[in-house]
């Protein structure tokens, strides 16, 4: 038997994704159409005996109930959602819901950060973990990723006939290795010792501290998984890399989710092409996914990659590329929405033209990532970036938005370009 923990976060994370996690957890954002951890839950259920899936975080429970609910009933598996007290650290839920995580003795476990996007290869790195026998304690995926860029990320070196881990550095100042950790893991039951440990550890220096109350209790329950256990696990022959070259990228930015929606679209191609499949007249470039309930007129054109969601009314002529078009949005006659994310319950009216900049990975760089550009530039310009519109703004007809970001409920009069609306 198998399990799997996917690790949701909490408010005081996914703070890059605002405005789009301001009315929404971000786990729960769509992308392709479904929220972005239900991508993450399809690859779990695709794997023969994996029984469970508990996502772990400190977002209250309520936020996630309802979600829960339907996953279960959609793909029929336990699903339970583990609230943290306090943000524990990346290996600090893990060690403190063990129990959950161990109960039924499940042979290994995987391990999945909520904010990544891929063609998970989990089935391939359980074959992979089982391959290295009883020593192996944790299997982690890794991808290539540019000189420049890995320093971004977990940074990996490995012996390259065993793939043992030799040396593991967590987002390094120089440049360590180009092979960067995924997110996504393949763990032993046996973990928990090593994380008992560390957990002793650190509260047996807490309370030796002899300013115990100035030192921070809370930080004595956090255990971080990349620099606490990866870090130490290197070099001792029990921790390994499977690398791959399948498409993976992270969900930090709202620029991000441009980017992985294309790429789910695409894997549905291959996976699911029934989700692709439209019964509208409208003109569609692949690849679109359009929802059910969603009213597209015959006379718009949609494509390429673009996710129109529930209940989204698309106007006569209007022309949508490269973008998300979330619930109850409309959007008005031969109005264009290029590069862009038009959030719930937001209204363009017609004849007008919301437009942003992409920011994708460098094509002509191998192993190119997307750079998750910060807002301002060191000029404080803002950085050109996909055009978002919060929930329920209002955009009126015949005019120009471009580069803009605008915050929830907004009513708009004119036309911006490159500005933050507040
Ligand atoms: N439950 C819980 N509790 N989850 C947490 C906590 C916490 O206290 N802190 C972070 N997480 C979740 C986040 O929601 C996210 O899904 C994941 O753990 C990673 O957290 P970050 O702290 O944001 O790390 P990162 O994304 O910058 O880097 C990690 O992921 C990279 C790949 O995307 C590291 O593992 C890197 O080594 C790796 O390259
Ligand atoms: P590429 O094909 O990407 O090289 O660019 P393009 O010259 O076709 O135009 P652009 O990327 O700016 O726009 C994409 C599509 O939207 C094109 O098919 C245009 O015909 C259409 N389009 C552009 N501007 C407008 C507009 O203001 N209103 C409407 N309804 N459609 C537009």
């Amino acid at each position: 038997m198998l399990k799997a923990v996917i690790l949701v976060g909490g408010p005081l994370k996914g703070t890059r994704f605002r405005p789009l996690s301001l009315d929404i957890p971000k786990p729960l954002f769509p992308v392709a159409g479904l929220p972005i951890i239900q991508h993450h839950i399809r690859a779990c259920v695709s794997v023969k005996d994996l029984k469970e899936i508990l996502l772990i975080g400190y977002y209250p429970a309520k936020d996630l109930t309802e979600f829960i609910q339907s996953m279960i009933q959609e793909y029929k598996i336990n699903i339970r959602y583990l609230q943290e007290f306090m943000a524990l650290g990346t290996a600090g839920g893990m060690y403190h819901f063990r129990d959950q995580i161990r109960s039924g003795n499940p042979e290994a476990f995987f391990v999945m950060n909520g904010d990544v996007c891929a063609d998970f290869p989990l089935v391939e790195m359980l074959d992979f973990h089982k391959s290295r026998g009883q020593n192996a304690l944790i299997t982690v995926m890794a991808t290539e990723a540019t000189r420049q860029q890995a320093c971004n990320y977990g940074c990996i070196v490995r012996d390259k006939e065993t793939n043992e881990i030799t040396h593991y550095v967590e987002k390094p100042s120089t440049f360590v290795s180009t092979l960067v950790n995924c997110g996504v893991y393949v763990f032993s039951l046996e973990i928990f010792q090593m994380m008992a440990e560390i957990f002793n550890r650190k509260n047996q220096e807490y309370y030796n501290c002899e300013d115990a109350m100035n030192g921070s209790a809370e930080e004595s329950g956090r255990i971080r998984l990349e620099q606490e256990v990866l870090g130490p696990l290197a070099g001792t022959g029990r921790a390994f890399v499977m690398s791959t070259t399948k498409w993976w990228s992270q969900l930090k930015t709202a620029g991000s989710a441009i980017y992985a929606n294309r790429h789910y679209l695409q894997l549905y191609k291959s996976l699911n092409p029934e989700l692709l499949k439209t019964d509208t007249d409208a003109k569609t470039l692949p690849d679109v996914y359009i929802h059910p309930t969603a009213f597209v007129h015959a006379t718009a054109v949609l494509g390429p990659n673009v996710t129109i969601a529930a209940n989204a009314t698309i106007g006569p002529g209007a022309r949508i590329k490269e973008s998300i078009v979330l619930e109850g949005a409309v959007i008005g006659e031969h109005s264009l929405v290029l590069h862009s994310i038009i959030g719930r319950r937001s209204q363009i009216g017609a004849w007008a033209r919301v437009e942003g900049t992409p920011n994708d990975p460098n094509p002509n760089k191998p192993f190119a990532k997307m750079d998750n550009l910060p807002l301002f530039n060191n000029l404080g310009r803002l950085n050109p970036s996909i055009t978002i519109l919060g929930c329920s703004v209002s955009v009126p007809g015949e005019v120009v938005l471009l580069n803009s970001i605008v915050l929830p409920y907004k009513e708009l009069t004119r036309s911006f370009k490159n500005e933050i609306i507040l």
